[in-house]
């Protein structure tokens, strides 16, 4: 009995494996990149690729070159160009497009029906600042000594509350601010749990699979709907336009129209937080950079004649005094370089044919999943000197302004530092990450006094199980101590 059971599944194996390389293997045509299959049906090299990303595609490209075909899940084909060379498009920008990708993604993951993320952000500005301000010095967030990953909350409840807002009503009171305060908190618990499961949802499973994840999700959107966030007030005009166009352009019902808050309230924290986490981290632990990063904040205080009082934790910097901090900005850029893995996906609408910059072309299919993964630039020895060292002055030029040339076989890239994307889909809030980012590092600079427990802590390695997906996460925290300057 158990023999013909042994058996039958054998058979079935076997005929499996044989439909598979029937009709599952894809075979290369004349002008196409070199195709790998990977050896097990249907995921064709996707356990390669999680167990090392960048290790995989090193191998790869030294193998075939720039640009290669590997199997992913379920997918009939996916063209992997590891962008070693600056893509350009045939001169038609329509063959390949990331929308219908990310619009897919995004409705996977949040169940609304659209998305539309392209608005102007400069206006939360201002009011980020205060929120940083509150959440550091009015609220207990902060304790004495601390894990360095605690920066993820006071940069998802400034950016929440930036967003969205508060919901105090008339009544201000000290037990309606702790109710407030605790929302948000939710909010975060919330976010994280559905975070969490976020890859998995990228990678095609159904978010029922996980129930915990799934009621996080809705959760937060039950907080978003439309009556909820009409009692808030200092809504950002982002969200106030998007309830705006949500209302007059769009045909969702209202949980639809909760969840594009969520997805928005996703993509602006998800990211945001970790790359605050390591521009702070690789800052207080290069002395050169915060020497450099202290002279920069006190020169821009001082030249404005701001005046740092932590009893009444009020300073504004202006969009203006922000953009002249070219070290905070090589910090930042520097700490992203070494996190981010944010995979660059378009998909081919038509059969066309990919030029390399180094005069090569490829032809590409329909349909075809076109990938360029930016550690192959960030990581790579012939651009960046040393590339898994820490060099907070990497991104400054000998003038200590925003240095932009960097080249590989003597030739000046285009593409050389890509955390945030690149072309048509490029993350809209960029710029307002990084300010927030500078925000946060100029109020610790100008506020506290920082340490690591451990000075000569090593660098956490990166957890690699969201590579593809963004900005990546440390595997462990990191001690540190504060304390609170005295006014100057
Ligand atoms: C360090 C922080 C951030 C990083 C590293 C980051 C990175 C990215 C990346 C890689 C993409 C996909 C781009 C592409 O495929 O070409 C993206 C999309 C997006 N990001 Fe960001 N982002 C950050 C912060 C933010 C913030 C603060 C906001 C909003 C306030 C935001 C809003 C969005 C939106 C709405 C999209 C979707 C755009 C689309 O599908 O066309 N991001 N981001």
């Amino acid at each position: 009995m158990i023999i013909s059971i042994a058996l039958i599944w054998a058979v079935l194996v076997g005929l499996c494996c044989l439909l598979w390389l029937a009709v599952g293997i894809r075979h290369r045509q004349p002008g196409e990149p070199a195709v790998e299959n990977g050896f097990i049906p249907y995921l064709g090299c996707a356990l390669q690729f999680g167990a090392n990303p960048l290790q995989f595609l090193r191998s790869r490209q030294k193998k075939y070159g720039h640009i290669f075909t590997v199997r992913s899940p379920g997918s009939t084909s996916t063209s992997c160009a590891t962008l070693s060379l600056t893509i350009q498009s045939s001169g038609r920008a329509d063959t390949w497009t990331g929308g219908s990708f990310h619009f897919a993604t995004s409705v996977k993951a949040f169940g609304h029906d659209s998305f539309d993320p392209r608005h102007a952000i400069p206006s939360l500005i201002e009011p980020m600042m205060g929120h940083l301000q509150d959440v550091m010095l009015r609220s207990d967030t902060l304790r004495p000594i601390l894990y360095l990953l605690a920066v993820l909350q006071v940069m998802f409840e400034s950016g929440y509350l930036t967003l969205f807002g508060k919901d105090l009503g008339e009544d201000k009171s000290q037990a309606r601010q702790a109710a407030q305060k605790a929302l948000v908190l939710n909010a975060l618990e919330n976010f994280k749990e559905f975070d969490k499961i976020f890859p998995a949802l990228v990678a095609g499973l159904p978010i029922h699979v996980f129930k915990s994840a799934y009621s996080a999700r809705e959760n937060l959107a039950k907080t978003m709907h439309a009556e909820k966030l009409s009692k808030r007030e200092n809504v950002s005009d982002l969200i106030s336009m998007r309830i705006l166009l949500n209302d007059s352009l769009s045909t969702f019902n209202d949980i639809s129209k909760a969840r594009t808050h969520v997805a928005l309230l996703w993509a602006s924290q998800a990211n945001t937080l970790h790359a605050t986490f390591w521009s702070l981290f690789y800052m207080i632990r290069s002395p050169d950079a915060m020497k450099a990063a202290r002279e920069e904040v006190h020169k821009v205080l001082e030249e404005s004649g701001l005046t740092i009082d932590p009893a009444d934790p009020s300073l504004n910097l202006t969009r203006d005094q922000l953009d002249n901090m070219p070290v905070l900005d090589s910090i930042i850029k520097e700490a992203m370089r070494l996190s981010s893995a944010s995979m660059n996906v378009r998909v081919a609408k038509e059969d066309f044919l990919l030029h390399l910059d180094n005069q090569e072309a490829y032809r590409i299919r329909k349909d075809d999943v076109i990938a360029l993964y930016p550690p192959m630039l960030h990581y790579d020895p012939e651009i960046f000197e040393d590339p898994y060292e820490y060099k907070f002055d990497r991104f400054l030029d000998e003038k200590c302004q925003e240095k932009t040339t960097f080249y590989r076989n003597g030739r000046r890239l285009r593409y050389f530092y890509m955390p945030f994307g690149s072309g048509v889909t490029k993350c809209p809030g960029r710029f307002f990450a990084v300010y927030e980012i500078k925000q946060f590092l100029s109020l610790v600079l100008a506020y506290f006094d920082m340490e690591l427990l451990d000075p000569a802590v090593k660098v956490p390695p990166l957890d690699q199980s969201r590579a593809g997906l963004g900005i990546l996460q440390p595997t462990y925290d990191v001690d540190f101590r504060y304390k609170l300057k005295s006014k100057h």
